[in-house]
């Protein structure tokens, strides 16, 4: 009931505790804070979906990245040119690793230092170095090899779809935690997705792909007992690949 005239509690014994209205404050403005540190990349996400759409093939798409300036990997002083793609346009596997290194930066090509020759090598043994397209999750080197950022992904997103949708593999091995964990939108460990398979969706999805993590080549380059482990995962992928489809 509503008096018309107010009460003093305090006068009165009783104590009201102060409602937490400081700590709601603060509360919110780190939220506020937090957002407005991630860089806004929604211009450039756009950009780049506009640039994707229009590629009608892999030599159209690599003229498109290397065309698109919403990266800021493009201007962060490692690289030197967009590096895209490598092996067979109708490629019934995709390999996408995190990025291209220094060697990849001087090359044109993924994979193509130490550790993609391993991968290649792995690859062939397992009978499908001529059936792979290779490619990663940004296109541009990063100063000190550093592994790309979810920012950084997320604005060559649509390129990397694209480049999906128009190769039509049958299915994706991610190598490495950083193209495992942008793809498949998660935040667990490399060590706990490989080996398992994994659904992909495109992000308007209308495609949807199976898809293998792995250990990165370079980790095995490092510790060479890891190796057994990447056989494991492509043994299960070939396993898959092969498979003779139902009717
Ligand atoms: N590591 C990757 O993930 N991609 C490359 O292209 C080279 C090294």
């Amino acid at each position: 009931m509503l008096l018309d005239a107010p009460i003093d509690r305090i006068a009165a014994g009783r104590i009201i505790p102060p409602r937490p209205v400081e700590k709601k404050v603060a509360a919110a403005s780190v939220v506020r804070s937090s957002q407005a540190a991630l860089p806004d990349i929604s211009q450039a996400l756009a950009q780049a979906r506009v640039l994707a759409a229009g590629a009608v093939n892999l030599e159209a798409l690599a003229a498109a990245i290397a065309s698109f300036d919403g990266c800021p990997l493009k201007f962060a002083g490692a690289a030197t040119q967009a590096v895209v793609y490598r092996g067979v346009p109708d490629a019934v596997l995709m390999v996408i690793g995190d990025g291209p290194g220094q060697d990849e930066d001087r090359q044109g090509q993924p994979f193509a230092g130490r550790a993609g020759q391993l991968l290649d090598k792995m690859l062939a043994a397992s009978g499908l170095a001529e059936r792979v397209l290779m490619t990663n999750t940004v296109f541009w080197s990063a100063p000190g090899d550093r592994p790309p950022t979810p920012q950084q992904q997320a604005v060559c997103a649509p390129f990397l779809e694209r480049a999906i949708a128009l190769v039509k593999p049958k299915m994706l091995l991610l190598v490495g935690g950083a193209p495992a964990q942008a793809l498949l939108k998660t935040e667990d460990g490399i060590l706990s997705l490989r080996g398992r398979w994994h659904a992909w969706r495109s992000a308007d999805g209308t495609i949807e792909l199976p898809a293998m993590p792995t250990l990165h080549p370079a980790f095995l380059l490092r510790q060479p007992a890891a190796k057994k482990r990447v056989w494991a995962d492509l043994l299960t992928l070939t396993e898959r690949l092969d498979r003779p489809e139902r009717p």
